[in-house]
């Protein structure tokens, strides 16, 4: 592949490579000397249009610890400000040479419209409600990881599904390795047709989480909801809120996972949140740079071997 805009056309086998090559970025990150020269003599751009604290500090540190020179825009400072399009603003930036654009975006589909429009590897870091597909691989090494495998585990994803680039990139992935994967929220926060991406969905907490492996949270994004459905977040807490009373139906070492930002108190427990016996949450953010380190080594590798007029 040039880009990694998806898990979408993602095959299985290429799932295992990205997820085998991070786990020699982890032991890398662990060790002393943090650097590798995969991507030395390539120019990254990460433009964020989007609020980012975890994609966008590990795609900073995946690319300066694999030696490449790294640029992050400030969208807020750039002259999108002044009436300039995105992909205006993606030409310009494109003249510039870069090897790799890492853009997040509020838009559905933003981040593949541009990467029709320059010469380099785009990285979807998160495109309105559609994808964040190295979010989905960080999930998948986190519990690959913890469980032993990434195959025939039963996986509950819960709460605001409806409105999550997260959710939809898990299915798809965990899907593709053949998982039992149970979406867990209220029918207002539910995506319509999503049954058939072959998922379970159900309406209560105690019944979907139980005998589950994972238990996967998500944020209520109420920033999505176009003045829509806001449930009450008290309610929204007794309900879907995981504490250890809703947790005791999943299996005795089921894990908690929530890709963050957090919000203690509505849809997870702080004290769960922070449980090392239960929760991942802070390995995710570790997995998080090696995936990334991860995707752009393979696609600067494919940069390599192809003419630069094929990229055109
Ligand atoms: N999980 C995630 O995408 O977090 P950020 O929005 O902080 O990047």
């Amino acid at each position: 592949h040039k880009h990694l805009l998806g898990i979408e056309p993602l095959a299985p086998d290429e799932i295992t490579m990205i997820l085998d090559l991070a786990e020699r970025y982890v032991d890398l990150n662990r060790g002393r000397a943090k650097h590798g020269d995969a991507l030395a003599g390539l120019t990254q751009i990460n433009m964020f249009f989007e609020n980012s604290t975890r994609t966008q500090a590990s795609f900073e540190l995946a690319g300066m610890r694999l030696g490449a020179d790294v640029m992050n825009m400030s969208m807020q400072a750039s002259s999108i400000k002044k009436g300039e399009t995105l992909i205006d603003t993606a030409l310009t930036l494109n003249a510039m040479h870069p090897d790799l654009l890492v853009v997040r975006h509020p838009h559905s589909g933003a981040v593949d419209l541009l990467s029709q429009k320059v010469n380099c590897a785009v990285l979807n870091a998160g495109d309105g409600k559609h994808e964040h597909p190295t979010q989905a691989l960080l999930d998948a090494l986190t519990i690959r990881r913890a469980k032993g495998r990434l195959h025939r585990l039963s996986i509950a994803i819960c709460g605001d599904i409806a409105h999550s680039r997260v959710a939809r990139s898990n299915i798809l992935l965990l899907g593709k390795m053949e998982n039992r994967v149970k979406l867990i929220g209220p029918p207002t926060l539910m995506p319509s047709g999503i049954a058939e991406f072959g998922v379970e969905v159900y309406e209560d907490m105690a019944e979907g989480l139980r005998d589950v492996d994972v238990v996967m949270m998500l944020r209520l994004q109420k920033e999505r909801m176009d003045g829509g459905f806001i449930p009450s977040e008290r309610e929204y807490y007794h309900r879907y809120g995981l504490d250890a009373e809703k947790l005791a139906h999943a299996k005795p070492d089921a894990i908690v996972m929530h890709p963050g930002p957090m919000n203690r108190g509505v849809e997870i427990d702080g004290t769960i949140a922070d449980d090392i016996n239960r929760s991942v949450i802070q390995e995710q953010v570790e997995m998080g740079v090696a995936v990334r380190m991860a995707a752009m080594d393979i696609l600067a590798r494919n940069l390599r071997s192809l003419p630069k007029e094929v990229m055109a």
